[in-house]
């Protein structure tokens, strides 16, 4: 395919190039008066505009045809990448400077595939045809041109080289609005509770400032490029026509070799114009593509095992022994010391004081992040040995504040699941005690939650992710408990859902409120990242000076 798409190319710049030399033919036959000859010559050169346009568009599509797929599969395989890269990955981008920088890289791999293959081969080869016919014509014509193409070439390096670099420092900029603008999207909420319109449009407006001193920068590498190229093309242009004039006055060439060099000459300048551009967008291109690809060479931090162990079915023991945890650039550790043990089918709470390092906990075990030191096991074996997908699989984690996508409640709650029936997805939400809401909605199940699950309330957010965690039916459950303040009867409906769900289950519950963890066998209470009492409520509450028994009473005051 790719070898039909070169040769349809190389022949239609042979047949487009050969105008000039018609044109020669055309001027040196008229005053024969050999008119047949003239009009073969004549359907020559209009079949052969013909053909070289029907080719055109043969290499066009075989081109797409390699092209097309080509930009499929790098679009998925940087989605596939950024699927693989980790939790830290994620918190340590911003999602609009992203999105700016994957459209911008697959806009210009389209391009550059064109600018590339197409248009400098074009010239490239109308260069060479022009050089064979300027040196059968004289050698000095064919001599001056190389030599103006090769100083162009030259002094247009270091000038592509500084526009690169501009494109560089604007691309930056062009992120930066992205990201303003993306986080103003997520934040819809919070710009208009706080009446900050303007002052989200002035911080656009700040950045903006920055980036039109950018864009201006780059425009201007480009015009600098402009006027050499227009300098030294003309220079060369003018030397090869009044060469042309001084060896037609001297008879030393026909008129039809000057009408010959003037067409091919300044057919080529106009197509050496042209490459130069190209080598400015495939400059832009290049750097484009850079970040874009880059992001195939990000490394994954939490990587699966080379041979890792696959587990088909767990019994649900859960130990974490000497974990310590930072997240990477903050320096204090989220955990300290954890020694705990979960036995199968065991209920154990964690609490404790809002960033003791509880949700932490969850992360590590779920391998979003791998400890500093110590290690975490699932039925005795170290996590990092199975793959993440596998330990994933045994998990359901109806996380602190669920996020939906922007599709039907239906499809967020059998989410992850392939073969599911409208029962099953009915009975996991009456489990969830979300039924009788979700019927009472005019399109029932088929309802849309919005964007992140906007038009659904925190309640009923967490119900649903209950409702999804059920379905899945995982062997160990993780409940994180909402931090905002539900009122009982909603806060009922959700403890009820998840206990009914906890049955007979590993289950590890974060809890704000101590009421809802009165009925776990263990009780962890964690302090600056350290696990400071264990046991059961009646123990913990038995000591007067637990840490566990100021909580309590803090809660019962209320
Ligand atoms: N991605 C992150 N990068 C850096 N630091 C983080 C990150 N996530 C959490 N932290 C920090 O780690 C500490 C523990 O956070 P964690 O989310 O585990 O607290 P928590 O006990 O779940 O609190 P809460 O009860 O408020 O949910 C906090 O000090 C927090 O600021
Ligand atoms: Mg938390």
């Amino acid at each position: 395919m790719m070898l039909g798409f070169w040769i349809s190319l190389v022949l239609t710049v042979i047949l487009d190039n050969l105008s000039p030399y018609f044109y020669k033919l055309f001027i040196d036959i008229i005053p024969t008066e050999k008119w047949t000859i003239l009009f073969k010559i004549l359907m020559l050169y209009v079949g052969s505009r013909l053909l070289s346009e029907i080719l055109e568009n043969v290499m066009r599509s075989l081109g797409d045809l390699a092209l097309f797929p080509a930009s499929r599969d790098a679009r998925s395989g940087v989605v596939k990448k950024i699927h693989k890269l980790d939790f830290a990955f994620h918190t340590s981008k911003s999602t609009g400077s992203l999105i700016s920088l994957i459209k911008r890289g697959d806009g210009a791999f389209f391009d550059f595939f064109h600018s590339v293959n197409i248009n400098i081969s074009r010239t490239l080869i109308g260069f060479i045809i022009m050089l064979i016919f300027l040196f059968r014509v004289r050698w000095e014509f064919a001599a001056l041109s190389f030599v103006s193409f090769g100083l162009i070439l030259l002094s247009s390096r270091k000038l592509i080289r500084n526009n690169m670099k501009a494109r560089k420092s604007f691309n930056e900029s062009e992120d930066e609005i992205s990201e303003i603008i993306v986080d103003n999207l997520i934040n819809f909420e919070t710009v208009k509770l706080f009446a900050k319109e303007k002052w989200e449009q002035k911080r656009l407006l700040n950045s903006f400032e920055t980036w039109i001193k950018k864009l201006w920068d780059y425009s201007m590498s480009f015009r600098i490029i402009n006027l050499v190229v227009a300098g030294i093309g003309n220079l060369g242009l003018a030397l090869v026509l009044l060469l042309g004039i001084k060896y037609l006055s001297t008879k030393t060439i026909t008129m039809g070799d000057y009408i010959l060099i003037i067409s091919f000459i300044t057919t080529f300048y106009y197509q050496f114009f042209e490459l130069i551009y190209v080598l400015r967008d495939v400059a832009k291109q290049t750097v484009d593509m850079e970040k874009y690809f880059g992001i195939l060479d990000e490394k994954e931090k939490v990587k699966d095992p080379k041979n890792a162990i696959i587990l088909d079915k767990i019994k649900g023991e859960i130990s974490f022994k000497e974990v310590n945890f930072n997240y990477p650039k903050n320096k204090n550790k989220a955990v300290k010391n954890i020694n705990l043990i979960i036995k199968p089918g065991q209920s154990v709470a964690f609490v404790g004081h809002s960033g003791v390092g509880k949700t932490t906990l969850v992360k590590l075990l779920m391998r979003f992040y791998d400890p500093n030191s110590g290690e975490i096991l699932l039925d005795g074996i170290n996590i990092k040995k199975l793959k993440k997908s596998n330990l994933r699989s045994f998990m359901g984690v109806v996380p602190q504040e669920p996020v939906m996508f922007n599709k039907s409640i239906k499809y967020n709650i059998a989410y992850g699941i392939d073969d599911v029936n409208e029962e099953s997805i009915k009975a996991a939400a009456k489990l969830a005690n979300l039924d009788e809401f979700i019927c009472s909605l005019s399109k029932k199940y088929e309802t849309n939650v919005g964007e992140r699950g906007v038009k659904l309330s925190g309640g009923q957010k967490q119900r649903l992710a209950i409702a999804r965690m059920i379905l899945k039916n995982p062997e160990i459950i993780i409940f994180d408990e909402a931090t905002s303040q539900l009122d009982s009867e909603s806060e009922k409906l959700i403890q009820d859902a998840f206990w009914k769900a906890a049955e007979n289950k590993t289950t590890i519950i974060i809890a704000h409120r101590l009421s809802t963890i009165i009925k776990a066998e263990k009780i962890v209470v964690m302090e600056k990242g350290e696990i400071k009492e264990v046991g059961s409520h009646r123990k913990l509450l038995a000591d007067e000076n637990s840490l566990y028994s100021k909580f309590w009473k803090l809660q019962s005051d209320r």
